[in-house]
């Protein structure tokens, strides 16, 4: 009998960690707003190979049903169409929430600016309610963008940043300025158990070809041998990340102790100029595509890197994939769509 007892113990401690990577120890709920949204739908299929259940809220202004497609097939997903800008109470109770609902694209979220504010800072409100009241954890997908045009290179997440809080950019800038102020606040007056990522250009497949930001611009002219477009003199600087790593590291900070609050950078420290990444996406799709320039537009930050220190430190994370792999798998997604 103690023989077994010992043996069993033995067992379970040598399959304790396989199990733990390909099942969950407890299933959650979770809920994601802007699911539908590019990386929004990579995460949900994310927490679904995970096992857990997930609930996507979206009011697909810029996010597509095909993009949810196949996890509408699983039993553990299910949708709710809904703005985020108005009261949000759900009945199931839920264990973590990734808010994600808000226009990545300048020129998308510059067409209805005070849609944008109101995505940014009441949902980012009725968000914190929802974790609040469920006792949930909450990821803010924060943005590069809160350092605006900054003054310091690369940036670290102490740097207050340089943001005209007036201009064309200011409706997502301060809109997801004052969200970190939100979720600060929620946590020190509530003790919500928060997470902030500061995420840096993303990009992959699913991203939408027509939503304006430079990697699909380029592409899209590329394969259709239009010019492409540099503003400025192109040598204005961008970091990529590619979506499986920026996921990565999502999900490495939503599963850290809940002293870690972030704000982190989230980001790809490879800088490259416009210039660069039009030659690059030319040779990838061997287009005959030739360059024009047009001015720079309002408010366009200079540089953008980040400063990866505080990161490493709280999650052990670095980003793996090279701008070369993940600009050939966006094409590749970008071709066959
Ligand atoms: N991709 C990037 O490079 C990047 C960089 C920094 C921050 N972010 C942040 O990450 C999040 C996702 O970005 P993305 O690149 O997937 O953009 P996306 O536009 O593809 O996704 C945003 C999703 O939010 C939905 N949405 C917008 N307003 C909403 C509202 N009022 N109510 C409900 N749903 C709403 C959209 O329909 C869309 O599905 C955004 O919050 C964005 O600010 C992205």
């Amino acid at each position: 009998m103690k023989f077994l007892l010992v043996y069993l113990t033995c067992l379970t401690s040598i399959c304790a960690p396989v199990l733990a990577k390909e099942q969950p120890l407890q299933n959650k709920r979770i809920l994601v707003t802007g699911g539908a949204g590019f990386l929004g739908s990579h995460l949900c299929e994310r927490l679904l190979k995970q096992g857990h259940y997930v609930i996507c809220l979206d009011d697909f202004s810029s996010g597509l049903p095909s993009n949810i497609k196949t996890c509408q097939e699983n039993p553990r997903f299910q949708f709710i169409e809904h703005d985020i800008t108005q009261p949000l109470d759900l009945e199931a109770p839920l264990d973590e929430i990734y808010n994600l609902a808000c226009q990545a694209s300048p020129p998308q979220y510059q067409k209805d600016p005070v849609q944008t504010l109101k995505t940014n800072v009441f949902g980012a409100l009725f968000v914190l309610e929802l974790a609040k009241k469920n006792q949930a954890k909450v990821f803010q997908a924060s943005t590069s963008e809160v350092y605006g045009d900054p003054t310091q290179h690369p940036q670290k997440e102490s740097y207050w940043g340089n943001v005209n809080p007036i201009g064309i950019r200011s409706c997502y800038d301060e809109g997801k300025r004052c969200a970190e102020t939100l979720f600060f606040d929620y946590w020190r007056q509530y003790g919500v158990r928060i997470k902030v990522g500061r995420i840096f250009n993303t990009y992959g497949p699913r991203m939408r070809i027509d939503d304006g930001r430079v990697i699909t611009n380029f592409i899209a002219q590329a394969l259709n041998n239009k010019p492409i477009t540099i503003y400025g003199k192109g040598d204005q600087t961008r970091s990529f990340c590619y979506v499986d790593d920026l996921l990565d590291a999502i999900c490495l900070l939503m599963d850290s102790s809940d002293e870690v609050t972030g704000p982190i950078n989230l980001g790809n420290p490879g800088e490259f100029t416009m210039l660069e990444l039009a030659d690059k996406v030319i040779a990838l799709t061997k287009s005959s595509s030739p360059l024009i320039f047009e001015p720079l537009p309002l408010d366009d930050p200079k540089m953008r890197k980040p400063d990866l220190t505080l990161t490493q430190k709280t999650i052990q994370w670095a980003p793996k994939v090279s701008l070369e792999e993940g600009l050939k798998a966006t094409v590749e997604a970008a071709i066959a769509h």
